[in-house]
């Protein structure tokens, strides 16, 4: 990394770094605006019912407090009038806060409170009197399960798999059978920053909102279609994301809300959840699941099915790639998937991190090793006997595939080698030792980007796309991309990302947006690169002048002829002479949906580890983990492996910590705070190995990346709950693994 030069891989640390660890990173609540007044909700506090009166004086009276909105409140103002008259449609927001007196779910949004400081929003918010009528509520999915029902619309990847043969008959007959129903509690994301919105009135009736999401446009699109704009009439920044996960895949309703209250006071208003309020929105929803396996004794699969209930609110279907990945990873001739949703009365699911795949591979994962078990085989020889070579569903080729060598890899560098297959073999002090493995699949998937590169007389670069960095270190790997590819340093390279003005980009989600967004800059690039090279021929004296642009690399802020000596001459020079201020190039990525419809295209993992639990406490620690993944061509080093690393602490705190608790008499989220909501500490992380195994698939990408954030966790919870079996003998196959179950 001399000199600040870079290539595709190196392990280049955050640009943003240094300003989100001093604070000069402004999040969304940090914006300073002039005149800002605070928006603070009261949350519904039964599960299901009316609201029958709303005595809001009390609040009105404290000084400072500007309003109180609420669905009894009618508004004069147009653009309100609309919002409030739009009504219960649910085709954009699950539930349009304020909007009726029907309550969905306990902590939907009933009232927001305006006023001139935080301190009066909230207090205020403390004395509005909300009464109820309250209906009778359903929240309890484990006992409940049976009476889930199909999704009113399923696409192609959250439906289960085509069936293949007679998945029933073929069990019923298999020498060898499984057949276990596991339970997943629900997991809320919890960001480090809460979901907030800073929405500003411009002069010209215009708003810019700041605001916690993952894409610019895409969100400003959704709020833009519920507050009847024209999207031109908002601009919209994500400047800098704190974590989300999913959580910012659509809008939240402090960005509805702190909408309301701008458009109706016409002034800047900021509305910021709480940590508690964090549990009034999407979830990864509470699952039940059945697995059955049916084998040979050889090992090879003759029969898998796959059932899934997920829980749904009673506004909307949530549905998710739950099943799907019993079809895709391993080959097996008679296939049955059913996925199922339960409608409850609690806030609508949504994506989190490798939604579905981390619902779904869990219960696969672990009875596969039940599997090996009962079989009496090792769980790594069992994945290998019915690896799959071509896309089982479809029979397609892989655009790459390199999971043996993920499984080769990773059981090297953890020794598995010298595991005693018999469980409860190895007690170490008061602890019993026990290793698993599973394996992780998820998507790769590429989306339509565009972005504009600008190639400065003074040798800077600019990179515009509305891309997001949710903290991945996409920004950094925009630079990388640009910089590696014109062959000019890191620092001279700027890029502007997380605002509607700029080139339109995806949402940041499905570990998609360097395939995608890195894309686009990258062929954004190579326009940039050809009209240097033209410009730089026709230049007097030039080194290049009986050049062909296949001949002309462009490194050390210079072009120069490939393979020889001399200088060459830099960008600056070219455009200084022949009088151009700028070179520019823009590119509009359109994956080329047919070309990638020929392969199955997915990034693959194995991991391992090692386990040690204390069966007097019901402790397990996790001591060792290692992970090796191929996700395509890795771009950066150093963001990929925290990626992975984060992905894995994400799946322990999947296996052992995370569950939300429901008390169904009130309808209620429990543990709604970081205190009760248990996620890994750093007392929890022990050693963590990461190997990325080569790949480079140039049909997912022009790139060669496939994608990273979303695969790291996968795979976890299984080995985790595969390597407790070893240790103790006991399966375990509802998560969290808490000491309650271990013990
Ligand atoms: Mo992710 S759940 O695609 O943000």
């Amino acid at each position: 990394m001399s000199a600040g030069f870079v290539a595709i891989g190196q392990p280049v640390p955050r640009i943003d770094g240094r300003a989100k660890v001093t604070g000069q990173a402004r999040y969304a609540a940090e914006v300073v605006v002039e005149g800002l007044v605070h928006g603070v909700v009261v949350n519904a506090a039964i599960a299901r019912g009316r609201i029958l009166a709303v005595d809001d004086a009390p609040a009105r009276a404290v000084h400072g407090v500007l309003d109180v909105l609420w669905h009894g409140h009618r508004s004069q103002a147009p653009q309100l009038a609309h919002y409030f008259e739009a009504g219960e449609d649910f085709s954009t927001v699950p539930v349009k806060p304020l909007v009726s007196d029907s309550v969905h779910y306990a902590g939907q949004p009933v009232a927001l409170v305006l006023a001139e400081t935080w301190e009066a929003a909230r207090y205020a918010a403390a004395l509005v009197r909300v009464e109820y009528e309250a209906q009778a509520h359903g929240t309890d999915l484990p006992r409940h399960h049976a009476q889930g029902r199909a999704p009113k619309e399923l696409d192609e990847d959250t439906a289960p798999p085509k069936p293949r043969g007679d998945a029933d008959a073929a069990f019923a007959v298999a020498p060898v059978q499984v057949d276990a129903e596991f339970h997943q509690a629900v997991e809320h994301h919890n960001p480090m920053e809460l979901h907030a919105s800073t929405v500003i009135p411009e002069a010209g009736g215009t708003l810019t909102i700041h605001d916690k999401n993952q894409g610019a446009h895409g969100t400003r699109k959704r709020v833009a279609k519920v507050f009847g704009l024209h999207e031109s009439q908002l601009t919209l920044l994500n400047t800098f994301v704190g974590g989300a996960f999913g959580s910012g895949l659509r809008p939240q309703y402090n960005l509805l809300l702190a909408m309301v209250g701008a458009l109706h006071l016409r002034r800047p208003v900021r509305v910021v959840l709480t940590r508690q309020q964090m549990f009034t929105f999407g979830h990864r929803p509470e699952i039940w699941q059945r697995v059955r396996l049916g084998a040979a004794r050889d090992g090879a699969l003759q029969a898998l099915i796959h059932e899934a209930v997920g829980e749904t609110s009673r506004v909307e279907d949530f549905t998710e790639m739950v099943t799907r990945w019993s079809g895709t990873l391993y080959g097996c001739e008679n296939l049955r998937g059913d996925y199922r949703v339960l409608p409850l009365d609690l806030p609508t699911p949504l994506d989190m991190r490798a939604p579905g795949a981390a619902s779904g591979l869990f219960p696969l994962e672990v009875a596969m090793d039940e599997l090996a078990q009962a079989l009496g085989m090792d769980p790594l020889a069992l994945r290998l006997a019915n690896y799959a070579e071509r896309a089982p569903s479809g029979d397609k080729p892989y655009s790459s595939k390199k999971l043996r060598e993920c499984y080769a890899l990773a059981a090297d560098r953890f020794g598995w080698s010298a595991r005693d297959p018999q469980p409860r073999s190895r007690r170490e002090g008061d602890e019993l030792v026990g290793w698993g493995m599973a394996s992780g699949q998820w998507i790769a998937e590429q989306e339509e980007a565009q972005a504009r590169v600008v190639w400065h007389v003074d040798g800077h670069v600019d990179v515009e796309t509305a891309a997001s960095d949710i903290g991945t270190g996409t920004v950094t790997v925009l630079a990388q991309v640009a910089a590696s590819a014109l062959g000019v340093r890191l620092d001279d390279v700027r890029v502007h990302i997380a605002d509607t003005r700029l080139p339109q980009a995806p949402t940041e989600g499905g570990s998609s947006h360097v395939a995608s967004v890195g894309s686009a800059v990258d062929g954004a690039c190579e326009k940039l690169r050809r009209k240097a090279w033209q410009l730089a021929r026709s230049t007097a004296a030039s080194p290049l002048a009986d050049s062909k642009l296949a001949d002309v690399e462009f490194a050390g802020s210079r072009l120069r002829l490939r393979g020889r000596d001399g200088d060459g001459i830099s960008v600056q020079e070219v455009l200084a002479t022949s009088g151009v201020e700028e070179l520019e190039a823009h590119f509009h990525l359109e994956p080329d949906e047919d070309e990638q419809g020929r392969y199955e295209r997915a990034v693959h993992s194995a991991v391992f580890c090692e386990v040690r639990v204390d069966e007097a406490m019901g402790t397990v620690r996790v001591t060792r983990v290692v992970s090796a993944v191929a996700c395509g061509r890795i771009i950066n080093e150093l963001t990929a492996r925290s990626q992975v690393l984060g992905g894995i602490v994400w799946g322990m705190g999947q296996a052992l910590h995370e569950g939300t608790l429901i008390d169904h008499a009130l309808g209620r989220f429990m543990t709604v705070d970081l205190a009760n909501y248990h996620v890994p500490v750093n007392a929890d992380i022990h050693a963590l190995e990461v190997h990325f195994v080569p790949e480079d698939d140039r049909v997912v990408s022009r790139l060669g990346a496939k994608g990273v954030g979303e695969i790291g966790g996968l795979g976890v919870a299984a080995a985790i709950s595969n390597a407790i079996w070893h240790a103790t003998g006991r399966r375990i196959r509802s998560l969290p693994m808490t000491p309650d179950k271990v013990m």
